[in-house]
């Protein structure tokens, strides 16, 4: 059974008399311990189809099944416990609340689940010290590297241990070089833990350290390509 199952997932917006066709029909089954990279052009409908893989959004039409679960027509209240249960979400731009620490932010999606404050922050500090950060706990957000600011927010997306983590372009506000260092840390994940991983981004480069690439085009799965050989000479994880 695939970990994440779309069958013939459509998504619509209406704006007016406008229709857009943002979803066409997509059907993609995503194995646990799998790694891919969503590629297209802007306004592909990339982010569209992750937000619906992340249950921040429904399909207008078709089959979305998590972990074997229906999720397509589930409640506001219910897409947010999957959320929470299942989802870790790293963003662009991270996320991340100014006004509190590192170690503070990766507790966040924590304190949702009524663990103690005690476990809490050593669970806050083994995902921080994991993507060798656990020299920087106490930093705020302006106070840390763009990097580090992202390996925050995998941190806080590792911290409850989900079954999948979803990135929209996660190295796209970086400089290359601290890209490929967040595409070490994802390999690394994926490969020693089996983390499975769904990523959209719009860099070759940062799209082949996945499995294989799935490339929309106009709302439509054009092509996929499996990676035989993904990018293997990653540098070193670590602070
Ligand atoms: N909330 C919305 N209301 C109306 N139309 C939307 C909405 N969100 C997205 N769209 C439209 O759906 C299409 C797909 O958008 P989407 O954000 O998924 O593209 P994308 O592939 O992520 O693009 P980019 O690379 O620029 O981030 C676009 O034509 C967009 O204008
Ligand atoms: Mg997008």
């Amino acid at each position: 059974m695939p970990l994440i199952k779309l069958e013939q997932v459509t998504r619509y917006y209406k704006t007016g008399q406008v229709r857009v066709e943002a979803l066409k029909g997509v059907d993609l089954a995503v194995e646990k311990g799998d790694f891919v990279s969503i590629m297209g052009p802007s306004g592909s409908g990339k982010s569209t189809l992750l937000n619906i893989i992340g249950a921040l959004d429904r399909p207008s039409s078709g089959i979305y099944e998590l972990a074997g679960k229906r999720v397509d027509k589930l409640s506001d209240n219910k897409l947010a416990e999957i959320r929470n249960e299942f989802i870790g979400f790293v963003f662009q731009s991270f996320h991340l609340l100014p006004d509190l620490t590192a170690q503070a932010n990766v507790e966040l999606p924590l304190i949702y689940r009524g663990i103690s404050s005690k476990e809490r922050r050593r669970r806050a500090v083994a995902a921080l010290e994991s993507v060798g950060l656990g020299n920087r706990i106490h930093h705020r957000p302006a106070q840390l590297s763009g990097g580090e600011q992202q390996r925050v927010a995998i941190a806080r997306a590792l911290v409850g241990e989900p079954e999948v983590i979803l990135a929209d372009e996660p190295t796209g506000a970086l400089d290359s070089r601290t890209g490929e260092h967040i595409m070490a840390i994802f390999q690394k994940l994926n490969r020693e833990q089996g983390l499975t991983i769904v990523q959209v981004t719009h860099e070759e480069d940062i799209a082949h350290y996945g499995r294989r690439i799935i490339r929309l085009l106009d709302g439509e799965i054009e092509r996929e390509e499996i990676l035989e050989n993904n990018t293997g000479s990653v540098s070193e994880v670590s602070g």
